[in-house]
């Protein structure tokens, strides 16, 4: 169904790859458009709690956009394609988690994405970067916007002004990376912390993401009177009776989803 991703479901976790690893996975109008789909389809599939987004091989995550479509390209048509299909927002606002999983390069347009996830798994060889401005062009798929939200305007800024790669462990140090893994066990650690959210009652997850992605848009008044809303709204849920349930019975929860 896809041809530059590949979309598998194992359980409750769902791993997008893209599969584009002879271009280092860069992100081409097609696989935008595609992994745009997949995240529509998945977020729909009521089996799947949580996303994995990586990319195929052991060299690269994504290189970013690929820069052998932006020849003699318009600055209209390059707007129509960052408005069209919005790769960054529909990770960003999917009501389930997604773990960035990266397993090598992950530049500009993939750093984008990975910063549009909600947890990010790095393997000790990933290299992390901006370099944009090294093509004359600066970010344009939220890279100055959520980079300077997650780590900081100072090492953001430097980030984007100088172009320069990270490596993993730095990555991790300024936060721009939950954690750092051996390659080996990138795969094994990411489905063990995705099975593990995957358990998590499903509503509680969505209005968790909700609840913390709306500190970046509202005021600290806002975002406390948005947060008890939505805690109220998870009593709601026949999920929170099993929950407080199992607690006072001294068992594992059995979360449905509903
Ligand atoms: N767009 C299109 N093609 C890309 C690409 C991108 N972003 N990144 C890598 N590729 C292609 C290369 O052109 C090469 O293709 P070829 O074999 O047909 O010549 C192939 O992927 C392998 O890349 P190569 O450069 O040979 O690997 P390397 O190990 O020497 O270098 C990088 C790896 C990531 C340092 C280098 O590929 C690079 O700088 N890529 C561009 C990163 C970038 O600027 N991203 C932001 C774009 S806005």
């Amino acid at each position: 169904m896809y041809e530059n991703i590949l979309v598998e479901v194992r359980g409750r976790v769902a791993i997008i790859t893209v599969n584009r690893p002879k271009k280092l996975n860069a992100l081409n109008i097609a696989t935008r458009s595609e992994l745009v789909a997949a995240v529509e389809e998945l977020r729909n599939n009521s089996e799947v709690r949580v996303i994995v987004l990586t990319g195929a091989g052991d060299k690269s995550f994504i290189a970013g956009a690929d820069i052998g479509e932006f020849e003699g390209r318009t600055a209209l048509t390059q707007r129509e394609v960052m408005r069209g299909t919005r790769a960054f927002d529909v990770l960003e606002e999917c009501p389930k988690p997604v773990i960035a999983m990266i397993n090598g390069f992950c530049l500009g347009g993939g750093c984008e994405l990975a910063l549009s996830c909600d947890i990010r798994i790095a393997a000790e060889t990933a290299k992390l970067g901006q370099p944009e401005i090294n093509l004359g062009i600066i970010p344009g798929g939220g890279g100055t916007q959520r980079l300077t939200r997650l780590v900081g305007e100072g090492k953001a800024m430097q980030l984007i002004l100088t172009g320069d790669m990270i490596d993993a462990s730095e990555a991790k140090a300024i936060g721009l990376v939950n954690e750092v893994v051996p390659a080996a066990e990138l795969e094994s650690y990411t489905m063990t912390l995705a099975n593990k959210i995957a358990e998590k009652s499903p509503i509680a997850l969505q209005m968790a993401k909700e609840s913390v992605k709306s500190a970046a848009r509202m005021n600290l008044r806002e975002g406390l009177e948005h947060e008890i809303d939505l805690f109220a709204l998870c009593f709601s849920s026949e999920d929170k009776e099993e929950g407080v349930k199992a607690f006072l019975e001294k068992r594992k929860p059995e979360f449905k989803g509903r």
